[in-house]
């Protein structure tokens, strides 16, 4: 999958160096390519913002550079998706993270200061998709966000023992939790199903316990996916052992 990346400050990306994107990179699972909106620049000092119309604090990142970089890299691949990372834009979860990753090349568009002129909002780009409901100095910790959880879902990125399977929400559930040596650790010994060898009693003790947690810290996860017959037996079972521990 191919990723072009619009920014004034690339030197950030390198975190996607490392671990998974890397080897993701390395193994040419994705290919991440980065533009900088100076280079569309028609000034000598190569600025790319400007004060907002109508006064106020802040600078605001010029239509034409940002534009004329959009249709360039459009040049290549007229139907790659133009992503714009925004606080205002669709919340991202693993569903839109799943949609994302159908896609072929993405456009990503970092955001800096007050944001980039709305012209170029309304005429170039597809999507807008936010992070989460905060706001974040610049796009860029947002674009490597989503490239990274892109990433993990891309068929051969992830090793065996990294599967995305059990992953949280790749079900519609958290993850139930994990252990590993020592057995016991300050006093507390890891649950005894895990230690029985029984897999097929361990995969249903580790249903129960993510429909549980789902229940306790997520419960609008539930309803919205909804549970078979056997999966509310066992969250019953959970709720009823919770109440018992009370
Ligand atoms: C300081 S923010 C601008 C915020 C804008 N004035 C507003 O209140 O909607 C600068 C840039 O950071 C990026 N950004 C900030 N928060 C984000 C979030 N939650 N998700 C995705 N991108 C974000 C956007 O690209 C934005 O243009």
């Amino acid at each position: 999958m191919r990723f072009d990346v619009i920014t004034i400050f690339q030197e950030m990306f390198s975190a996607l160096e490392h671990s998974i994107p890397g080897r993701a990179a390395t193994n040419n699972i994705i290919d991440i390519n980065y533009w900088n909106p100076r280079d569309f620049t028609k000034d000598k000092h190569r600025c790319v913002d400007d004060r907002p119309y109508g006064g106020g604090p802040g600078m605001v990142m010029m239509a034409q550079p940002m534009h004329d970089c959009i249709h360039k890299i459009k040049e290549k691949n007229s139907t790659a998706k133009v992503i714009h990372l925004s606080p205002q834009g669709q919340l991202l979860d693993q569903d839109g993270v799943k949609y994302l990753a159908a896609q072929e090349n993405l456009i990503l568009l970092c955001g800096r200061y007050e944001g980039i002129d709305e012209r170029v909002v309304e005429q170039d780009i597809d999507e807008e998709w936010s992070i989460g409901d905060y706001v974040l100095s610049g796009g860029e910790l947002a674009a490597m966000v989503m490239i990274d959880a892109i990433t993990r879902l891309l068929p051969g990125a992830l090793g065996d023992a990294e599967s995305a399977e059990q992953d949280s929400f790749t079900t519609g559930l958290l993850d139930h939790q994990h252990y590993t040596r020592p057995e016991a650790f300050n006093g507390q010994k890891v649950p005894k199903m895990l230690l029985s060898g029984a897999h097929n009693a361990i995969a249903r003790w580790r249903l129960r316990e993510a429909l549980g947690r789902t229940y306790l810290r997520r419960p609008k996860l539930l309803k919205k996916r909804g549970l078979s017959k056997d999966e509310q037996k066992l969250l019953d079972e959970f709720i009823k052992e919770e109440r018992e521990l009370l």
